[in-house]
């Protein structure tokens, strides 16, 4: 293959981008985010890498969660917090299920650009553009508001510097230390509601007081103070990714400043398009979105364009069926994965094709669909006897009313109380949470079956 450049996106034909109107003041924050230190870093990118490609095999287990979209408007300190802390809950639930470390990527610190299913958006008899997201427009529903504005992308920048920075001091500033987040999860389970959840977060305290009464405590104060997080985002925004591109003087390769992950979404896959063309000549992580509509044979193609060196950690295929669809679409494309021989990371988003609309009129997702697409994609990788790699989800730390069902229920009448997402339903702090401790129960499992498996 040729040369890669980081404009070369710009022969190929993109979908899901704005028009920008004004093209000398694209030019000018084009230029101006160029000059601009990038958000990460590339050791922290390989870092990354090798921690996914642990998970390709199953000694490490992917947990990627955030907004659908990050706002400018709910752009807080406690935001942040929240959705990190819970986060860290959910990974130490599910290390206490999978027994191997847990890779935690936040869907934050540029998280901002959408896909849409439809270029334009009719409200009472009124047709404007549709809302792209806060890097690219606004969600008011005027004309005004929905003129692709290319100076939304220096906000965004600075939003995600400032996130990353607060993320950052979190991870290793006291706040993630382990005793405290596991006495957060054991508010929960306390909880009448989610006492069938005890048992097992009984048994995570019984590991931390064993190693306390041990002594070892001390030994490995700075492995139980800290956490490694990453960041992630689609790269679907283009412009704003090429400006943040830099090159690695280590490796003289070029590195996606903008997050250490980023992915192709169902919508930007086409193997000749602008996203698929842009994102393989990055050397970070890089996701790939599987529908429904996803072939054997684009697979096949993307795998080789995405990864020409077959290198593990490098790609993550995220599924995102649906409920009841996962066994028609996943088989064929583990066994397209097989006939390449390729390394890859499966994750399973249940979010995304589980989006319904409530009787209430609202865009929600119901708990035990998304949960019953987890349990589908553990199914079926039991039965190929492959690995589940991870999980995707959309969450917030914040007490949402967005998706309905979990053990603190939530009706599709409630959903009108705190719906506050600016595109897609997320799982709210006691729904994510609950949810792990249903994947910790999957994983459990599964070790249960490769255990058997070893002993035969
Ligand atoms: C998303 O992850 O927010 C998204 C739009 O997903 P997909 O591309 O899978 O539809
Ligand atoms: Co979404």
């Amino acid at each position: 293959m040729s040369e890669w450049q980081k404009t070369n996106w710009r022969n190929k034909p993109r979908v899901q981008m704005p028009d920008y109107t004004d093209q000398e003041a694209l030019n000018a924050v084009e230029s101006q985010l160029s000059n601009y230190p990038p958000l990460v870093f590339a050791g922290e990118a390989r870092s990354l890498k090798e921690k996914l490609a642990a998970a390709s095999r199953g000694d490490a287990f992917l947990l990627q969660g955030g907004d659908c979209a990050e706002s400018f408007a709910q752009f807080t300190a406690d935001g942040i917090r929240d959705t990190f802390k819970v986060m860290l809950q959910m990974a130490m639930v599910l290390t206490y299920g999978a027994k191997v470390p847990v890779v935690k990527v936040g869907r934050m610190a540029g998280q901002f650009a959408k896909p849409r299913s439809a270029p334009t958006e009719v409200v009472n008899g009124v047709e404007l553009p549709s809302y792209r997201g806060d890097i690219i427009n606004e969600l008011d529903f005027t004309p005004q508001a929905r003129i692709p504005d290319p100076k939304k992308m220096l906000q965004a920048y600075t939003q995600a510097a400032a996130t990353l920075n607060l993320l950052r001091a979190f991870s290793t500033g006291g706040y993630a230390d382990v005793h405290k987040v596991h006495s957060w999860t054991l508010g929960f389970t306390e909880t009448e509601k989610a006492s069938k959840y005890r048992v097992m977060s009984e048994r995570i305290a019984d590991a931390l007081d064993f190693i306390k009464a041990a002594g070892l405590d001390s030994k490995i104060a700075h492995e139980l103070r800290t956490v490694d997080f990453y960041t992630s985002h689609e790269g679907l925004l283009l412009e704003y990714e090429e400006a943040l591109t830099r090159l690695d003087s280590t490796s003289g390769k070029w590195l996606a400043g903008s997050g250490h992950m980023i992915w192709i979404g169902d919508r930007t896959r086409q193997p000749d398009g602008a996203h698929v063309e842009f994102c393989r000549g990055v050397l970070n992580p890089i996701g790939l979105k599987c529908g429904p509509t996803t072939t054997a044979d684009d697979l096949k193609v993307l795998m080789n364009k995405l990864n020409p060196e077959n290198e593990a950690g490098r790609l993550t295929l995220i599924a995102r069926f649906g409920a009841g669809s996962v066994g028609d679409h996943l088989p064929r494309l583990i066994k397209a994965v097989q006939e390449e021989g390729a390394n890859v990371v499966w994750s399973c988003d249940p979010m995304h094709g589980n989006t319904i609309k409530s009787s209430t009129g609202y865009k929600t997702r119901p708990f035990d669909s998304v949960l019953r697409e987890v349990r589908e994609f553990f199914a079926v990788h039991a039965a190929e006897g492959t690995v589940p790699g991870g999980v995707h989800f959309e969450m917030t730390g914040q007490d949402v009313t967005e998706c309905t069902g979990g053990v603190v229920a939530v009706t599709d009448e409630d959903l009108s109380d705190r719906y506050h997402t600016a595109c897609d339903p997320r799982l709210n702090a006691s729904q994510s949470l609950e949810l792990a401790f249903l994947v910790a129960e999957e994983l459990v499992k599964r070790r249960g079956t490769t255990a058997n498996e070893a002993a035969a």
